[in-house]
């Protein structure tokens, strides 16, 4: 086999293990049991894939920082939920952000995030398809979760946990394959989060680049403002 031959077989085996990961219907222990086996090898395979979701991710977080926060970016609370092996605080870590904490619910792929070291704390066993009972409400400046609304991960709702650690005024981005959002209705979801007053659709980067074979939407929601809330303010 020549290099060519082998870097398309590469490629190929990559993406079935991603085609893969999305068949695994939100069980936890199906997802745990997968991100597992895939942890030592996620980096390489999503690589080869041309995954660049972390970059645009934390590129939309730094951008929001720049227009809408009034602290520093070092003194911005990050979370970033699913953390997956830290692709994502790497990307922060490089566009300054320096309080970034991260979550996962595989406790291999969180232990490969915490070996970046750019993470302040990480928690591996947090699902965000149930309450997030070791997070406490309005603690972050910005959420952040890229890869993990994803099919057969994270469902849309999760989207309410997310709001309820992120402070008033603070933000929430998030990315969705193109497949996901139809097959989940996601957009269903962020109309109930706004009616409910928990979201506001603030913007949306439509069909960007996430892999190879299929774009995303990026999204980013506000959370409203509560009565003694500070007061930065969308324009
Ligand atoms: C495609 S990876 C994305 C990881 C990282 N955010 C990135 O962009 O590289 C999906 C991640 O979501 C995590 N995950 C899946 N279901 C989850 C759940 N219910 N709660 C928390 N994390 C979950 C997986 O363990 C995995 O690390």
């Amino acid at each position: 086999m020549n290099t060519r031959d082998q870097q398309t077989t590469l490629e190929q085996a990559a993406r079935k293990r991603i085609k893969d990961s999305h068949a695994l219907d939100s069980d936890a222990d199906r997802l745990s049991h997968f991100y597992r086996e895939w942890a030592s090898s996620y980096d390489l395979d999503v690589g080869r894939d041309g995954y660049c979701g972390p970059m645009i991710v934390a590129e939309l977080a730094g951008a929001v920082q720049t227009a809408y926060l009034a602290s520093q970016r070092a003194a911005i609370a990050i979370l970033d939920a699913g953390c997956g092996t830290g692709l994502v605080g790497v990307e922060l870590e490089r566009l300054g952000f320096r309080l970034i904490d991260g979550f996962d619910l595989s406790v291999e792929m969180a232990e490969r995030a915490r070996q970046t070291r750019v993470y302040r704390h990480v928690r591996g066993d947090v699902d965000l398809n149930e309450r997030l009972s070791h997070h406490s409400s309005a603690s972050y400046d910005i959420t952040v979760s890229c890869g993990v609304f994803t099919l057969g991960h994270v469902r849309p709702d999760g989207l309410r946990e997310l709001a309820r650690v992120t402070r008033p005024n603070g933000f929430v981005i998030a990315s969705t394959r193109k497949s996901y959002a139809v097959a989940t209705s996601f957009e269903d979801e962020v109309q109930r989060l706004h009616d409910d007053g928990i979201l506001v659709p603030a913007q949306r980067l439509n069909d960007g680049r996430y892999v190879a074979e299929e774009d995303a939407h990026y999204w980013v929601f506000q959370v409203p403002k509560k009565a003694s809330a500070p007061t930065e303010e969308l324009p």
